[in-house]
């Protein structure tokens, strides 16, 4: 049914001394959780920021929000869209990963760089489809 498909996505920044080795861990026990949930979805790191996408049923990416807005790796995590979707971006990926440069993410985004994250959350909240069109141009690469 459309209506049980969820689709979030967020911007947060990545905890201070965060490295490699963490994002790899993040990245296993997400592959691991959400395809056992049948969550999809893709995780961007651009220079200590993060934008992820997850989607799922509505009440498996309310639980799992939960843990990730928790989890130390990060802080500031505002949300960036938040809707019911008739069907999945991200379908086939249990959490994809990609890692861009800062000016290819704000100039995707038509701003002037990511540190001011008013400016960021302002310029992909303003259009839903931005940022979910932005992962997914990135990660054509990971076909
Ligand atoms: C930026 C970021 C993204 C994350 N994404 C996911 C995710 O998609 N799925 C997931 O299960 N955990 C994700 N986590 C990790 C959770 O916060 C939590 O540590 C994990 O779900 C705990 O499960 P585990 O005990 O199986 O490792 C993420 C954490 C961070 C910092």
């Amino acid at each position: 049914m459309a209506s049980d498909l969820r689709q979030l996505v967020y911007i947060s920044d990545a905890s201070y001394g965060l490295a490699k080795p963490d994002i790899e861990s993040i990245l296993a026990s997400s592959r691991r959780n959400n395809a056992e949930a049948n969550i999809s979805g893709m995780l961007l790191y651009s220079s200590g920021v993060f934008i992820q996408a997850l989607e799922g049923r509505p009440e498996t990416i309310e639980g799992l929000y939960k843990t990730i807005s928790d989890d130390r790796r990060h802080e500031n995590v505002d949300t960036v869209s938040d809707r019911i979707v008739s069907d999945r971006s991200f379908a086939g990926w249990a959490m994809g990963f990609v890692e861009r440069a800062p000016e290819e993410v704000s100039s995707k985004i038509g701003i002037n760089g990511l540190l001011d994250r008013k400016e960021a959350l302002a310029a992909l909240s303003a259009n839903e489809e931005l940022a979910t069109s932005m992962l997914r141009d990135f990660a054509e690469n990971l076909y």
